[in-house]
């Protein structure tokens, strides 16, 4: 990417990348005779768990007519379709039994899929690989196998603790992803007596590098400004604090925090439900303040209020994206958005021609922005 002194102008597409895991819901939720209905990529989901715990994830549309199979019935093996009582098999949604067969009557069942998907389950959430879509009216086959596991939030110790939060954007999957990777709103739209205020912002520069499928602001000593830093730093008793942040495509944001034996890690996500529909799960892994009881409820409480003014900003914001105005990124401070819009046209282009993945940064970069 140039630099170049005129702001760029540049609209988000609303593309959503098939082909990845995406958090569905939190796994709190699943269980039971009922299957629990999802969204991911416009794909309609429904979520359940068998008798050994272990989920699965079906298209929630019959095969045979459509009707969604969140209104059927769960036994703890097989789904049971509400409409004429088809079964299908709920993990590889095969299908079992159409009661309306006679004796005589030899359709091959068992080359009949409910549509399913892979599912596993990770620090509190289900999630799910969302293939390329079939071409229509193909009909589903047994659904293949992801071709890697789904992400992970980064553990550093045996013991810790685990937190998540939830909420729902109204803006594409591309504003809620620039959003959170902005470093320019922080002053603007995070400020609180306990963080930081306003007339805090000073010059920045943060190193940054490629790493695979994304890119990395390197090993740094958090911004002084913020008071939980200072506290951290006087708590861990540690020579030096280091933040590491990661985007990944399609939508992970992985940040951690290191202080002597102290870790504090976070998964972050910005999940496509629709073209025009996204969500943010933040789910954060820490062994910081283990014994202290508010530990848990204070850094909820903190992560709640960011993640609660990031989403009325972007519930505003929608208002005025309504009637697709031009918009722009400049330098530097727009930069990572440039870099995410460019990881995702290199890894169109790659799945078009084969080749490799050609990542937006050649290599490290400094880049400057006042926040
Ligand atoms: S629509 Fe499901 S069994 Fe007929
Ligand atoms: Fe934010």
């Amino acid at each position: 990417m140039t630099d170049i002194a005129l702001p760029q102008r540049e609209a988000p597409d609303s593309l959503m990348l098939y082909g990845f895991w995406y958090r569905a819901l939190p796994g709190s939720q699943v269980g039971g005779d009922r299957l629990q209905k999802a969204m991911l990529l416009e794909t309609p989901l429904a979520i359940g768990r068998d008798k050994q715990g272990r989920p699965f994830a079906l298209h929630d549309a019959c095969p045979h007519r459509g009707m969604p199979l969140s209104h059927g019935h769960f036994d703890g093996q097989q789904v049971e379709c509400s409409y004429h009582g088809w079964r299908f098999d709920g993990h590889s949604g095969q299908c079992q039994l159409i009661p309306s067969l006679t004796a005589d009557q030899k359709l091959k069942i068992d080359r009949i899929y409910a549509g399913s998907y892979p599912c596993e389950e990770h620090d509190d959430f289900i999630w799910v690989f969302i293939p390329e879509p079939p071409p229509p009216g193909a009909g589903f086959t047994k659904a293949a196998e992801a071709p890697f596991p789904a992400p992970r939030v980064p553990t550093f110790s045996e013991k810790y603790k685990l937190a998540y939060l939830t909420a729902d954007l109204p803006c594409t999957v591309d504003h809620g992803i620039i959003g959170l990777m902005d470093p320019a709103h922080g002053p603007f739209v995070h400020q609180a007596w306990w963080w930081r205020r306003r007339g805090s912002i000073h010059e920045k520069q943060k190193n940054f590098e490629p790493i695979p499928n994304g890119f990395r602001m390197s090993a740094h000593t958090p911004s002084s400004n913020s008071a939980p830093y200072k506290l951290l730093r006087l708590y861990a008793d540690a020579e030096s604090i280091t933040t590491t942040i990661d985007f990944v495509l399609p939508n992970l944001r992985l940040e951690t925090i290191r202080a002597g034996e102290y870790w504090f890690s976070s998964l972050t996500t910005v999940t496509p439900i629709t073209r025009d529909q996204c969500r943010i799960d933040v789910v954060a892994a820490w062994n910081i303040f283990l014994w202290v009881p508010f530990g848990p409820e204070l850094l909820k409480f903190v992560f709640a209020k960011f993640v609660e003014q990031d989403r009325l900003t972007m519930e505003q914001q929608s208002e005025g994206l309504k009637h697709n105005p031009h918009l722009m990124l400049i330098d530097d401070a727009d930069r990572p958005a440039k870099w995410y819009f460019g990881l995702k046209a290199a890894l169109l282009e790659s799945r078009k021609t084969g080749g490799e993945m050609k990542n937006p940064l050649a290599g490290p970069v400094t880049l400057k922005w006042r926040s």
